[in-house]
């Protein structure tokens, strides 16, 4: 069975509800086992667990939240452990440019 983790940060709720729809896809997929966890409660250790890796920002000042850089800076301590894993990514914005 593959794992697969979607992990998000959300301060108004719209990638949190973004995540919840990508799990729900996710969890459709057979033999698969789906966590959903907010970035608070993932730590770079966390990341080796998994076969797939999905993280979701909203857009802040045209990049990433502060707190989905620091899990990817963090990981810097698993360098090169994490290749060959499947990864994604998807984003909230206020605007299309965003
Ligand atoms: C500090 C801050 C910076 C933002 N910067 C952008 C931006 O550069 N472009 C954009 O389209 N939206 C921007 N937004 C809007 C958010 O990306 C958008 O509301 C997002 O859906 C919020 O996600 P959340 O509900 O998961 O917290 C910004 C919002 C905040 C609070």
């Amino acid at each position: 069975m593959a794992n697969v983790l979607i992990t998000y940060y959300s301060q108004t709720g719209n990638t949190e509800q973004m995540a919840e729809l990508v799990a729900e896809g996710a969890r459709e997929v057979e033999d698969v086992q789906v966590d959903l966890r907010p970035v608070e409660n993932v730590t770079p250790d966390d990341l080796l667990d998994y076969d797939a890796i999905i993280i979701g920002s909203p857009v802040y000042y045209g990049t990433m939240a502060a707190e989905i850089k620091s899990l990817i800076d963090e990981s810097v301590v698993h360098h090169g452990k994490l290749d060959g894993k499947v990864g994604g990514a998807f984003a909230s914005s206020g605007g299309p440019g965003g």
